[in-house]
């Protein structure tokens, strides 16, 4: 029996090895990887550059030092988050629940500076932000949230992609202080914000001076053909939760501010032991030089239309709708499809399924085309298969 705590239904399948975007187990057989560890892999495995900077960066012998000193690094990295969001500051932590922590936090001293005494954040239906108490009340999911009552409050929730819900609420609410939004929501089942909406968000935002909160901690750091999704959209929010695809494997998040957000953090509001240190600091700055100088963000948009062009053309009435932007991809189907996993994982290949009925796919970057035909090679028969029984049925 194993001492690990049982609070995830596993896969009795353990990788020990990989390269690009392929997986080995224990037993030598190989996969192909089109979920890149929920989003995190973004250079996939031994990508020699990362690879090369993260053992530079462990021949120094000083992996950590903590946040009483400076840590070039970490100003390195932040030099570049500024670049890439637009932003000013970087708060770094270690996942993306802190790094929404970091925002509502953010949110909540913004308010109290305008004279807020109880401010409030609205949220979204099915939008996910992590798994700390804040961050589950933020959450529009039951099933994450039961059990750990009471919630924290303070959030206000509305459907996504509707802007007279959000009007109504600014109406009738004067405690709102910001809005918190996936702008495309990944364990939700890649339900993907109208840019429209995005910008009327925007608007409203600006109208009533709440600051816009856009997590990307599944969606952001190049996956849709753009660093960010918000760029998609033209418009700067005020803060940026990031985390996941950040350090290619290396755990670390940032909460990036600007605008309304600029300085409202000051020395002793927030801390972290672990955050910024000069290992994770490495891997992100390796992380988005690899980016940018092997053409990941055009790589994403291309190889993700070839994947989405290739599941459209065989589409039946099983499939609900192909939805996503990049290499953020789902397709949802007209059933529960969870035994899709294991199939696929005999088939050697790693996708996953979230919301019950919606087949998730977020490859590493770096996955060429004649990698995405092999995906779509190997997904078509069980997808077939799968169709075909519901017809049977
Ligand atoms: C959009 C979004 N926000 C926050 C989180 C929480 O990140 P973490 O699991 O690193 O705490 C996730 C994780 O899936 C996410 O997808």
């Amino acid at each position: 029996m194993s001492h690990v705590m049982n609070t995830y239904a596993r896969q009795p399948v353990a990788f020990v090895r990989g390269e690009g975007v392929w997986l080995w187990d224990e037993a030598g057989k190989k996969y192909l990887d089109a979920l890149a560890g929920i989003a995190v892999n973004t250079l996939g495995y031994n990508h020699p550059r990362l690879t090369r900077a993260l053992t530079d960066r462990i021949a120094t012998g000083v992996l950590h030092t903590s946040n009483l000193w400076r840590i070039p690094a970490q100003e390195a990295a932040a030099d570049r988050i500024a670049e890439i969001t637009g932003l000013d500051e970087v708060f770094f932590c270690n996942s993306g629940l802190e790094a929404n922590e970091a925002a509502i936090k953010v949110a909540r001293k913004y308010g109290h500076e305008r004279g807020i005494a109880e401010p409030a954040i609205i949220v979204m239906e099915k939008a996910f932000h992590g798994r700390s108490l804040a961050t589950l009340s933020a959450t529009g999911s039951r099933k994450v949230q039961a059990g750990f009552e009471p919630l924290v409050s303070g959030f206000v929730r509305v459907p996504l992609n509707d802007l007279d819900a959000v009007r109504q609420v600014a109406e009738h609410n004067r405690n709102i202080a910001a809005v918190m939004v996936e702008p495309i929501q990944g364990e939700g089942g890649i339900i993907v914000s109208r840019l429209e909406y995005l910008r009327g968000l925007k608007e409203i935002c600006e109208r009533h001076q709440w600051l816009f909160i856009s997590d990307e901690v599944q969606c952001g750091l190049g996956r849709t053909g753009k660093w960010f999704v918000y760029q998609h959209a033209g418009f700067l929010p005020d803060v940026v939760p990031l985390a996941k695809g950040l350090g290619s494997g290396v755990p670390v998040g940032a909460c990036v501010v600007g605008g309304r957000a600029k300085g409202v953090f000051k020395p002793g509001n927030h801390g972290s032991t672990f955050g910024g240190n000069p290992l994770a600091m490495t891997a992100v700055a390796a992380t988005i030089d690899t980016i940018k100088e092997e053409g990941l963000l055009a790589n994403a948009a291309r190889v993700g239309e070839l994947i989405r062009a290739g599941l459209e053309s065989r589409k039946d009435a099983g499939i609900a709708e192909i939805r996503g932007m990049g290499l953020m991809i789902g397709v949802e189907l007209a059933r529960p499809c969870g035994e899709l996993v294991r199939q696929a994982l005999d088939a050697g290949l790693v996708i996953n399924v979230t919301a019950d009925n919606v087949i998730r796919m977020l490859p590493p970057l770096v996955m060429n085309e004649a990698e995405a035909r092999e995906l779509l090679r190997r997904l078509d028969p069980l997808l077939e298969a799968f169709l075909e029984k519901r017809a049977a049925a």
